[in-house]
């Protein structure tokens, strides 16, 4: 796939704007801090403003980067995501690096204020809407780079079309693996849309990383789950290869896993399945009010 050169420097990234959700912890705070090493300004979108100053100070103590910044959004909440990215626009002109890294699993059915099951709403429907109301941004600013934080659980999933919000049957981890299937069938729909315009757009599976998804084992299990887990820093290693190294420039449309292209499932590569969800997604969106 022949993209423009991206410049994006692995070492340099002041003048590069980045944008990363579920910086607050785990694997995306990790991101934030190797991005901030870098120079990068990192505008952290969150829906906890008290926890998300605590880590703007220790990105800044800890890298000497004072373009941090932090803007109220609550990814399970359309609202939220359009003034988050009303106020983004309203300030920065250009996006060279987005980040959709926030991730849930509700072990019992949830829905949001806007009536939609969290887990969809905020792993998939969050990053696509918020990806889309950027992304003529993205484009002026290339080249640029839109990266999704998927799972090797969506090996698991299927988009149940039928029931996609598991209104009628709820598993935690079907509805997750669903949503992290979603995250790699809107990649690949995404990337076709975007050739020649110089923003490549890929998915991930960092790992089994130890963040706060532990807290979904029994405490028991936890100390010794821990053990064989990487430490978050390791978690965000291929999310940061993506935003910001020169080798990983040209590519889109890819799955990785430890930093190198990894096969995809017949499912995961199913246009069809891609084409309608984005349909689906459209709707949801729509019925808020439009994108
Ligand atoms: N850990 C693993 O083993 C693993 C494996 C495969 C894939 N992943 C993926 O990696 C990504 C990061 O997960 P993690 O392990 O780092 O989990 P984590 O430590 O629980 O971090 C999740 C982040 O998402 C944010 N978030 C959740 N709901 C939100 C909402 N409604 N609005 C705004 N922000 C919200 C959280 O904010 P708060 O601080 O406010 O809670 C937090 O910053 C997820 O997409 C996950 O699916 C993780």
């Amino acid at each position: 796939m022949t993209l423009q050169v991206n410049d994006l420097s692995g070492k340099n990234l002041s003048g590069k704007i980045c944008c990363i959700t579920g910086g607050t912890s785990g694997i995306g705070k990790e991101t934030a801090l190797a991005l901030a090493r870098m120079g990068a300004t990192i505008i952290l979108p969150a829906r906890n403003l008290e926890l998300a100053a605590t880590v703007k100070k220790e990105i800044m103590d800890k890298t000497g980067n004072a373009n941090i910044d932090i803007m109220p959004c609550d990814l399970v909440l359309f609202d939220s995501i359009r003034s988050f990215a009303k106020m983004f626009l309203a300030k920065y002109d250009r996006l060279h690096i987005l980040v959709n890294n926030a991730g849930i699993m509700e072990p019992t059915r949830q829905i949001s204020r806007d009536g939609i099951e969290r887990t969809f709403a905020v792993n998939h429907l969050a990053p696509f809407l918020l990806t889309n109301l950027l992304l003529e941004t993205i484009k002026q600013s290339a080249p640029a780079r839109i990266v999704n934080v998927s799972s090797d659980g969506y090996k698991s999933g299927t988009i149940n079309f039928d029931d996609i919000e598991g209104k009628q049957q709820y598993s935690g981890f079907r509805v997750y693996a669903q949503s992290k299937l979603a995250n790699i069938l809107f990649t690949q729909k995404l990337s076709s849309m975007l050739i020649g315009t110089g923003v490549t757009v890929n998915a991930l599976h960092p790992g089994m990383t130890a963040t706060n998804l532990l807290n979904l084992l029994p405490p028991f299990v936890r100390p010794l789950a821990k053990m064989f887990m990487l430490t978050p820093a390791q978690g965000a290693e291929t999310t940061v290869y993506l935003a910001s190294s020169p080798e990983a420039a040209m590519t889109t449309g890819k799955y990785f896993i430890k930093k190198k292209i990894a096969p995809l499932s017949a499912k995961a590569q199913n246009a069809d399945s891609a084409d309608r969800l984005w349909s689906v997604s459209e709707r949801y969106i729509a019925q808020n009010t439009e994108i």
